[in-house]
């Protein structure tokens, strides 16, 4: 099964991700996150992302292609896999579409992160995240135990470099430019499904869950379904 997650900066991507990876087993892909790795290791994929995160502009379709291509080869084992701010553009989709029928494989559903404008500043701006371990909080909906520590590794969160207003602004602007295309490539092919991620984490999860269970249960007997629903 592959599931992409679309939506604008702070719609809750990542958690979820994250949500799908420790419960379900998915092999989770998460752009983002990737490149902030590939920075710390300062490799020259890392020297290449820094630029452009900083800017809160896309990374060349090339690289990042390059980069779902080595993936894809190493969650090979998992059955699974979802996929986190990729494809940002339709480029990328076209491209991933390739990517995948190499694998034999399609996507079995595009989850749109639908939010309100107004909270994703604010959870932007209350988001810290752990540079040791990449453990996401929120300091209004979702706090560490000890004030500005991390829960798992006791290490001291940090802001994220590109969470600051004129870098969320640039990323914003390059969503609704190039991003918001890529649902509208997929609604014609009645792969996107809504949910309201404006509510809080737990139930964003439970309506995904239900969808991916119900998937399964569908891939295991065989029998297809190919309903759309909002959440
Ligand atoms: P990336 O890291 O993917 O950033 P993004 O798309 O801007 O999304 P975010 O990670 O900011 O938000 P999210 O939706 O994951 O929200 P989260 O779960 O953290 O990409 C960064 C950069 O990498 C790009 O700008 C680009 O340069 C490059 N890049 C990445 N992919 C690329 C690609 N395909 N091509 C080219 N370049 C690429 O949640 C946000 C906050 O809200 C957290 O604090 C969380 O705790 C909280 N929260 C989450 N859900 C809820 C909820 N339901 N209720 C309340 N709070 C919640
Ligand atoms: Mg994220």
């Amino acid at each position: 099964m592959v599931i992409v997650l679309l939506g604008p900066p702070g719609s809750g991507k990542g958690t979820q991700a994250e949500r799908l990876n420790d419960n379900l087993g998915f092999y989770k892909v998460s752009m983002g996150d990737l490149f902030r790795e590939a920075i710390k290791k300062e490799d020259s994929i890392g020297k290449e992302a820094k630029e452009q995160l900083a800017k809160g502009k896309l990374v060349q379709d090339a690289t990042v292609i390059e980069m779902v291509r080595r993936e894809l080869r190493k969650g090979k084992s998992r059955k699974n896999y979802v996929f986190d701010g990729f494809p940002r553009n339709i480029n990328q989709a076209i491209a991933f579409d390739s990517l995948l029928k190499e694998e034999n494989r399609e996507i079995d559903a595009v989850f749109y992160f639908n939010i309100p404008f107004e909270k994703l500043v604010n959870r932007l701006t209350r988001r810290r995240i752990c540079p040791r371990c990449g453990a996401v909080y929120n300091l209004e909906t979702a706090p560490p135990i000890e004030q500005n520590t991390c829960d798992r590794c006791n290490t001291l969160l940090v802001r994220r470099e590109d969470d600051i207003e004129e870098v969320i602004k640039s990323r914003f602007q390059v969503y609704t430019d190039e991003t918001v295309p890529v649902k509208g490539y997929y609604q014609k092919r009645h792969l996107v499904i809504t949910v309201n991620s404006g509510t809080s984490e737990e139930r964003v999860w439970q309506n995904v869950k239900e969808y991916i269970e119900r998937k399964l249960h569908e891939h295991r007997t065989k029998k297809g379904g190919n309903e759309k629903q909002e959440y």
